[in-house]
C-alpha cells in the first residue's frame, strides 16, 4: 500500500498492489482524475486527455483558449468556472453569490485514516491497514478551503472518500451542494446499475445502459429508503457477476441522498454521491468546520461478485462494531408475526417453551408490549410496560425467558410519536413540522425533531430506562415512516435546511451513545423491513431486518439484491407460517428455512400451533443450522443464478478456512420442459476435492467451478436444495476414486 506524489508531473498514486487511483494537478489549481482500476505500477500519462478549441467552452486562463474545465476529467469540480457538467459543490458567499474559485494548494499524507466525528465510517484497528491523502483546495477570497480525503486500504480493494469545508473567514458561508464524491470515468459506454423498490419489495436490481444524459438515484424521505438505494455501479457493457470491470460507489449515510451518473457531451461519465441537495444547506460561520459523509469506492475486474465480495469484508470487518461484529449471531424468535399487538406475558413463556426445545437462542417480544399500544393507533413514545399485559413487567419477562435458556431482546420505535401519546400531550413541539399547517400523519404517528438535544436526551434515556430495567441482550429498531413537513421549531428560519443532516446527526448520536451505554447489546435495524438498510445504520447495528416480506420466494429476490452491497450475516431473514401474510403462498418448511438460512436466521410464528413433525423439523433445522453457521456468517458468499431474471436462484458460500462449501439452488416453479442446467460454484480450490457431506460423494474443485452441480428437477413449485461440500485434500485422494 502506498500513496505517492511524484513532483516532475504533478501527480499523486494511490495504491494496493491491487488497485490504482491516480489524479493530477493541472495548471497549477486544477485537480485532473487520471486513473481508478486494476493496479499498474506507475503512472506516466500515456493516455492523459488532448484539449481542444471548442464551442461553447470557458476557458479560466485566458491565453490558453484550449483549456476548459468543461473537457477535463476532475476530481472536485465547480460551479461558475466553465464546467456545465454536474458540479461537486455549490457555495453561497455572503452576497448571496454562488461564485467561489477553490484552487489546488497543498497535500498531506496521513498513516491510517482519520474519523469522521459524529458519523458512521469505515474504521481501522491499526495505522498500517490505509493511507490516507487529504488534498486542500483554498479560496482566497471567499477565504474558504476544501478538504477532500481518500483512503487505501492494504486489506481491501477500496477507496475512501469524504470531503470538509473550512470557513477561515469572517463571513457566513452557505453550503448548497456538497457531494462526498466525484469522478470522471473515460467513455460512456457503460451500464449503470441502481436498486430501487418499495415496502415489501426492496433492492430490485436494475442495470441499464447510460445514454447521452444522466441516471439520478435520489431519496428526500428522511432516510436512505426501501424505494432507493445510496448506491451506483458503473460497469463495462461486458462485466457480469463474474468477470469484467465494475465500479461501485456505496454512502455511508442513512438519510437523504443522490447518486448521478451524467454522460458528457465528449465522451466522459460523471458519477457523483452525496447528501441531496433538495434537503440539504448548511450555514458555515466564521472559523467553522463542516464534515460531510463518506463515500465507499470498490473497483472490481472480477464482475459484480468480485465488487459486492470486497464491500461484504470491508463492511464485516472494518464497518460494523461491537462484540456481535466477531460473535457468532444467536438464532431468534420474533413475536410480531405469531401476536401482533395480541402480545402478552403468558403467551411469550408459551411460545418461549417451545422456542427453547427447538434450539432457539434469544428471544424478541416485538411491538405491542408497552402502555396502550392496543394497536398502530397510539403510544408511540411512551415506553414503559403494560402491565395488564406484563404484570411483571418486562423485567419478570426477561427473566421467565432467561429461564428457559434464551436470551431476551425488545423493540422500539423511538424516533417516533404518536399524537394520541403522553409525549406528544407533554411536548407538541418536538415533533417535525412547520408551525403553519397540521402536520402530516402516516402510520397514525409523526416524527420526533432529531435536530433538537433535549429531545435525543428523551430518546436515550426512554430506551436506557427499559434496558436497565432488566436483562436484554437485543434490540429492534424501528422507523416506519417517513419524514414530511420539514420544518423544526427549534431551528431559526435562515436554519431550516440543515434539519435532515442534523436529524441523521441526533440520531447517530443517541446511537452512538447507546451503544457505548450498552456494549453488550446487540442492535438490529429495521424500517418496516429494509427501508433504512444501508451502510450508515450497520456502524451502529450489525444487523437488520431486510423485508417485512418473509415469503420465501419474494425473500429471495430480497437477499440477492440486498448482497449486491452487504453480507448475509447483516440480513435478518425468518421462517414464517404458510399461507404466508403477505403473499398468501404456499411454500414448504425446508424452503423457508433455505431461505432464511442464508441470512441471518431467525423463526416469527406461532410454534405452538405447529403440528408435531414440523416441530421436529425445526429442531433439526436448527441444529443444522448451528453446525454451520459460522461458514453462513463469516465465509466469503457468492451469487450464481438470479431469481430478479429466472425461474431460479442459486448461490454458495465458502468458509474463512476454505475448508466448508455450502450451495443453495432452488427451482421457483416447477416446468413442463425438463432442463439441465448446471451451476458452476466459485471460490472454491481447483485443485481439491470436496466431499459432499450428504452422501459422502467427491469431486475436485475444479468440476464443481467448471463443470457445475446440475440438481434434480422436482415435479413441485418452490424447491430448495442445500449441498454442503467439505474439502478433504489435495487431488489423488483414494477416497474419490471410489465415485
Ligand atoms: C414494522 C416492522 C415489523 C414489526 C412492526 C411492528 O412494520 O418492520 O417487523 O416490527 O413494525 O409494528
Amino acid at each position: 500500500m502506498e500513496i505517492k506524489y511524484n513532483e516532475q508531473e504533478r501527480t499523486f498514486f494511490l495504491s494496493n498492489g491491487r488497485i490504482s487511483y491516480v489524479f493530477g494537478v493541472e495548471k497549477d489549481r486544477y485537480l485532473m482524475h487520471l486513473y481508478f482500476g486494476r493496479y499498474i505500477r506507475n503512472y506516466r500519462g500515456i493516455s492523459r486527455p488532448y484539449f481542444y478549441d471548442r464551442g461553447f467552452c470557458s476557458n479560466p486562463l485566458p491565453e490558453d483558449r484550449e483549456f476548459s474545465l468543461d473537457t477535463l476529467p476532475r476530481e472536485y469540480p465547480d460551479m461558475n468556472q466553465g464546467d456545465f457538467r454536474s458540479p461537486a459543490y455549490v457555495i453561497q458567499t455572503e452576497d448571496g453569490r454562488r461564485v467561489t474559485r477553490f484552487y489546488y494548494k497543498n497535500y498531506r499524507i496521513i498513516q491510517g485514516k482519520p474519523e469522521l466525528t459524529g458519523l458512521p465510517h469505515i474504521y481501522t484497528e491499526e495505522d498500517q491497514e490505509a493511507m490516507t491523502l487529504c488534498i486542500t483546495l483554498e479560496d482566497e477570497i471567499a477565504e474558504a478551503r476544501i478538504l477532500l480525503y481518500y483512503t487505501i486500504f492494504r486489506d481491501y480493494d477500496a477507496v475512501c472518500r469524504h470531503v470538509e469545508v473550512e470557513n477561515t473567514g469572517k463571513q457566513e458561508l452557505y453550503l448548497e451542494r456538497l457531494m462526498s464524491m466525484s469522478l470522471d470515468f473515460p467513455g460512456t459506454s457503460y451500464d449503470v446499475l441502481t436498486m430501487t423498490g418499495g415496502h415489501i419489495n426492496e433492492k430490485n436490481i436494475n442495470r441499464r445502459p447510460l445514454q447521452s444524459d444522466a441516471i439520478v438515484a435520489e431519496s428526500i424521505r428522511g432516510c436512505s429508503s426501501p424505494q432507493a438505494t445510496p448506491c451506483i455501479v458503473l460497469m463495462e457493457k461486458e462485466a457480469g457477476e463474474s468477470r469484467g470491470e465494475v465500479w461501485g460507489a456505496n454512502f455511508v449515510y442513512s438519510g437523504d441522498f443522490q447518486a448521478v451518473a451524467q454522460a458528457g457531451q465528449y465522451k466522459s461519465t460523471r458519477v457523483q454521491m452525496g447528501m441531496n441537495p433538495l434537503t440539504f444547506g448548511w450555514r458555515l460561520k466564521e472559523k467553522e468546520r463542516f464534515t460531510a459523509p463518506e463515500t465507499v469506492l470498490v473497483y472490481s475486474d472480477k464482475g459484480l461478485n468480485g465488487m459486492s465480495g470486497t464491500f461484504h469484508d470491508l463492511y464485516r470487518k472494518r464497518l460494523c462494531r461491537g462484540v456481535y461484529r466477531d460473535k457468532v449471531r444467536p438464532v431468534l424468535l420474533n413475536s410480531w408475526e405469531a401476536f401482533e399487538f395480541q402480545v402478552n406475558e403468558e403467551k411469550c413463556i408459551s411460545l418461549a417453551k417451545e422456542a427453547a426445545k427447538a434450539g432457539i437462542e434469544l428471544f424478541v417480544v416485538d411491538d405491542g408490549w408497552f402502555r396502550n399500544r392496543s394497536s398502530d393507533k397510539r403510544a408511540l413514545g411512551d415506553w414503559t410496560e403494560d402491565k395488564e399485559k406484563f404484570p411483571g413487567g418486562i423485567c419478570r419477562l426477561s427473566e421467565r425467558i432467561r429461564k428457559e435458556g434464551m436470551e431476551f431482546g425488545i423493540w422500539f420505535e423511538p424516533e417516533m410519536v404518536s399524537p394520541d401519546s403522553d409525549l406528544y400531550r407533554k411536548h407538541p413541539d418536538w415533533i417535525i413540522r412547520s408551525p403553519h399547517y397540521d402536520p402530516i400523519l402516516s402510520r397514525y404517528q409523526y416524527v420526533l425533531d432529531l435536530s433538537n438535544p433535549a429531545v435525543c436526551d428523551y430518546v436515550i434515556q426512554a430506551v436506557s430506562n427499559i434496558l436497565e430495567s432488566a436483562e436484554i441482550t437485543y434490540v429492534k429498531w424501528d422507523m416506519n415512516r417517513h419524514i414530511t413537513d420539514l420544518g423544526s421549531l427549534c431551528l431559526d428560519g435562515k436554519s431550516q435546511k440543515e434539519l435532515s443532516h442534523r436529524y441523521m446527526l441526533g440520531l447517530y448520536f443517541i446511537l452512538d451513545t447507546l451503544n457505548r451505554r450498552f456494549p453488550e447489546v446487540l442492535f438490529e435495524g429495521c424500517s418496516s423491513g429494509g427501508g433504512r438498510y444501508d451502510a450508515g445504520m450497520l456502524y451502529y447495528m450489525p444487523q437488520t431486518w431486510a423485508s417485512d416480506n418473509s415469503d420465501a420466494v419474494c425473500r429471495l429476490k430480497i437477499q440477492y439484491g440486498t448482497s449486491i452491497l452487504f453480507p448475509p450475516v447483516t440480513m435478518g431473514a425468518h421462517v414464517s407460517v404458510v399461507p404466508n401474510l403477505q403473499v398468501g403462498r404456499l411454500t414448504s418448511i425446508d424452503t423457508r428455512f433455505a431461505v432464511a438460512m442464508s441470512g441471518n436466521l431467525g423463526y416469527e410464528m406461532d410454534l405452538c400451533s405447529l403440528p408435531e413433525e414440523e416441530k421436529e423439523e425445526i429442531k433439526n433445522q436448527i441444529a443444522f443450522y448451528k453446525s454451520i453457521r459460522e461458514v453462513i456468517q463469516k465465509g466469503r458468499f457468492y451469487r450464481l443464478a438470479n431469481p430478479q431474471e429466472g425461474n431460479t436462484a442459486a448461490w454458495n458460500f465458502v468458509s474463512e478456512d476454505e475448508n466448508t462449501v455450502i450451495y443453495c439452488y432452488f427451482q421457483i416453479l416447477s416446468e413442463a420442459v425438463r432442463v439441465n442446467v448446471p451451476v458452476k460454484l466459485k471460490g472454491l480450490r481447483e485443485d481439491s476435492v470436496y466431499r459432499l457431506a450428504q452422501d459422502g460423494s467427491c469431486y475436485g474443485g475444479d468440476e464443481l467451478m467448471h463443470a457445475g452441480v446440475t440438481s434434480p428437477p422436482v415435479l413441485k413449485d418452490f424447491v430448495s436444495h442445500v449441498y454442503v461440500f467439505n474439502r478433504i485434500q489435495e487431488f489423488s485422494c483414494s477416497d474419490c476414486e471410489k465415485h
